[in-house]
């Protein structure tokens, strides 16, 4: 089966079992460059374990995943790696940030991690944090921030490397509904400014209202959602 036309990232039949536990279940997804697509539904439904399939983290027992014409299952590991370093970003529900690095210097790592120099990486830093409005921050450490200022920072390091595809678990989980409209708010329009696409998982309609199109995902398998307005 081949992609739909013009998708960045499309995966078909999906099936991965932990056990006796199905997990995903013939589960079907398309992202377009640009798209932000919200994956819905209840706990345990299989949303992470799609969202790990799909960013080559985790290896699904049987189907098939496109990325940009290049199928993703087959590839060895150091592609796969090579692949998220260089074309996927990553914001999680909590814990991404190293406690030991200032706010900035977390930011910046990324780029360091590929090679880039520690001025030009903290440059580029900042410039993301302003965009998330935490540059004021910039030499704090993690733990002297609030959860959603962390989450905005998680934002930046996730967006420094210019991502084509940002992969977003649950990242307003930990937050109250204020700061997480507002974490929403930058995530998507820093993410559409960038033309980056979003995989966004969670469990919140409101969070989903700030993508372009839901799939809901029940038993491992999941269906697009007409939206309703
Ligand atoms: N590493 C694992 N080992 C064993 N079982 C797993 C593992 N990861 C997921 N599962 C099981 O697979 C199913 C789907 O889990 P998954 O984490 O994808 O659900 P989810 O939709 O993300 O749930 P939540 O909304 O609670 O985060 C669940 O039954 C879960 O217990
Ligand atoms: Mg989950």
């Amino acid at each position: 089966m081949t992609a739909p036309p013009g998708s960045l990232l499309a995966a078909h039949g999906l099936r991965k079992t932990y056990g006796p536990t199905t997990a995903l279940d013939g589960a079907e997804f398309s992202i377009h460059p640009g798209e932000v697509v919200a994956v819905m539904g209840p706990s345990g439904s299989g949303k992470s374990t799609l969202l790990h399939c799909l960013a080559g983290i985790v290896t699904p027992d049987s189907g098939s995943i496109t990325y940009d014409g290049r199928e993703l299952t087959t590839m060895s590991d150091a592609e796969r790696s090579a692949l998220r370093r260089s074309e996927f970003g990553f914001v999680f529900q909590f814990g991404q940030l190293v406690p030991e690095l200032t706010c900035v210097e977390n930011v910046a790592l990324p780029l360091r991690l590929n090679g880039t120099a520690r001025k030009e990486a903290e440059r580029a830093a900042l410039a993301w944090m302003e965009r998330l409005e935490v540059d004021d921050l910039a030499r704090k450490r993690p733990g002297e921030v609030s959860g959603g200022q962390g989450q905005r920072v998680a934002v930046a390091r996730a967006l420094v490397t210019n991502p084509r595809l940002l992969f977003a678990d649950e990242p307003t989980g930990a937050l109250d509904s204020l700061n997480g409209e507002r974490v929403m708010e930058l995530l998507t329009d820093a993410a559409r400014s960038a033309n980056a696409a979003v995989v966004l998982v969670t469990h919140e309609a409101r969070v989903a209202a700030y993508s372009d199109r839901e799939i809901v995902v029940r038993d491992g398998k999941s269906r697009d959602m007409e939206r309703l307005v």
